[in-house]
């Protein structure tokens, strides 16, 4: 068996780019990846196939919603389902191959199978032992389940099942008004499913900015996804193919029933690491059973590392993408570092939502004086031009020194817009700084520059 300096478990956004940093900067490096194709959840049941079918279902919400407006005339186009999935698989597809093509180019080596790591040092797959100076577990996370929830991934499903439905559901139930819950929901909205999101808490996407949060929900509902809020999911079963859904509301512990073609389970995912034999490896874990990693992805045992969703921190694929860039240098000797407190978050719904930095809940709880800019899109030509002036940008800026300490945008094209405020944050800019750089017109970034005057003299537009 070949000798590496590192092995790492798992291709997703986190083993990957791992694998790929190691081997650009000279070490000998293979990944392990069980899979039939390479990308882990993100790239065959995650981030990118939801993308394709946000994409489709958007197209055919522009063609029913705002064509005619615009002087399209003609029938709206019709959903040919089998082959919405045969273009999410190819987009899919391609992706995986990409990793492939990447492994190659850099002399990654990719072991095909499930690994375990009997001792340190040493990667078993199969048959086969395989020796490596240091081992990176980029093992990922598996969806969560509910007590009483049946999933089958035919009628009750998790994101998984969700993007490999046999039709169209007439009526969908999506438990939980998190980030998977309301991209999969809204894709089905578009589609024509009725959709009903049932969500424990009195508010959706827990842990964004509230205004965000209000504006978020109220856009959806008028895009026609009903929302039952308050309210713990006690069972969901199958009979016939059709489902049922057993809620109690929080408010007076009454309990509802409610059926669907489809139930969607989203109510989080948990940490995937069963089967490396992590027990009897005597590695250690956080106590919502994450491995446990100091500052530098050392886990603890020597020469074993993790990072990503088997790992504490926000369960995100770009996350996992720079722990994975950090660890392989801090392995060839460089000092590699993730800054924790500028990781974007991103729903890709039309509009989508997209946040950075700290929230003005979290600035109040820490005593922080602070200023918030806030500029609406309907206040933005190019947006008013695509019907897309929903939504706004807020930038919260220091009171005293304007330094930008987050923002939080819901909008066209927020999930890229959110990267210039990331990299003015990413070298202590202050909203002025911002509001002084000159932007392209007309373009949706003039609404960042616009949040930003709004930290200072006011914006021109509203
Ligand atoms: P989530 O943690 O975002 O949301 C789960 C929701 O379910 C919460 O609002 C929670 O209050 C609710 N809930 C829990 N138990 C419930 C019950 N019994 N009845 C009703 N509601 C209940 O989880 P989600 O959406 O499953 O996403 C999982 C992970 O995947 C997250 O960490 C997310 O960040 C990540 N992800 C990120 C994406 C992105 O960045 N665009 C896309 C998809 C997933």
């Amino acid at each position: 068996m070949a000798n590496y300096d590192l092995i790492v478990i798992g291709s997703g956004p986190g083993g990957y780019v791992c694998a790929i940093r190691a081997a650009q900067l000279g070490l000998k490096v293979a990944c392990v990846e069980g899979r039939e194709t390479l990308g882990g959840t993100c790239l065959n049941v995650g981030c990118i196939p939801s993308k394709a079918l946000l994409h489709a279902s958007h197209q055919l919400h522009e063609a029913e919603h705002n064509f005619a407006a615009m002087g399209l005339k003609g029938k709206a186009p019709t959903v040919d389902w089998k082959q919405m999935l045969t273009y999410k698989d190819d987009v899919i597809g391609q992706n995986t191959k990409g990793i492939e093509f990447l492994f190659k180019k850099n002399k990654v080596d990719w072991i095909k199978g499930w690994a375990t790591i009997p001792a340190a040092g040493k990667v078993k797959v199969g048959d086969d032992t395989h020796e490596a100076k240091n081992i990176v577990i980029a093992s990922g996370s598996e969806a969560a389940s509910l007590p009483g929830v049946e999933v089958d991934e035919k009628t009750i499903v998790t994101s998984t099942g969700a993007l490999t439905l046999g039709k169209v559901p007439k009526t969908m139930v999506v438990i939980g008004a998190g980030v998977i819950g309301l991209e999969l929901g809204s894709v089905y909205a578009r589609l024509g499913a009725e959709v009903t999101v049932i969500e424990y808490l009195d508010v959706i996407t827990p842990g964004m900015d509230n205004e965000v949060q209000r504006s978020f929900k109220r856009i959806l509902e008028k895009q026609g996804l009903t929302f039952v809020m308050g309210a713990a999911v006690q069972s969901a079963t199958t009979k016939g193919g059709k489902a049922t859904v057993t809620y109690k509301l929080k408010k007076d512990d009454s309990e509802a029933t409610i059926e669907a073609d489809a139930v969607l389970l989203a109510t989080g995912r948990k940490p995937y690491t069963q089967g490396l034999g992590l027990d009897d490896l005597g590695v250690k874990m956080t106590d919502r059973g994450q491995i446990a990693t100091d500052g530098h992805y050392a886990t603890s045992v020597a020469g074993v590392y993790a990072i990503g969703d088997a790992i504490e921190g926000p369960m995100l694929a770009h996350k996992a993408e720079d722990e994975g860039m950090a660890v392989a240098e801090i392995l060839a000797g460089q000092a590699g570092h993730v800054n924790y407190g500028v990781i974007p978050g991103v729903i890709y719904t039309h509009p989508e939502v997209a946040n950075v930095g700290k929230t003005e809940e979290q600035l109040k709880e820490d005593g922080r004086a602070y200023k918030a800019g806030k500029f609406a899109f309907m206040g933005n030509g190019r947006a008013k031009a695509n019907f897309a002036a929903d939504g706004f940008v807020k930038i919260l800026a220091d009171k005293e020194t304007d330094r930008i300490l987050g923002a939080h945008i819901i909008g066209p094209a927020a999930g890229d817009l959110i990267h210039e405020i990331c990299v003015a944050m990413e070298f202590g800019a202050a909203a002025e700084d911002l509001a002084r750089t000159c932007h392209a017109h007309p373009t949706y970034s003039e609404a960042v520059r616009e949040a930003a005057l709004a930290c200072g003299d006011g914006p021109i537009h509203s």
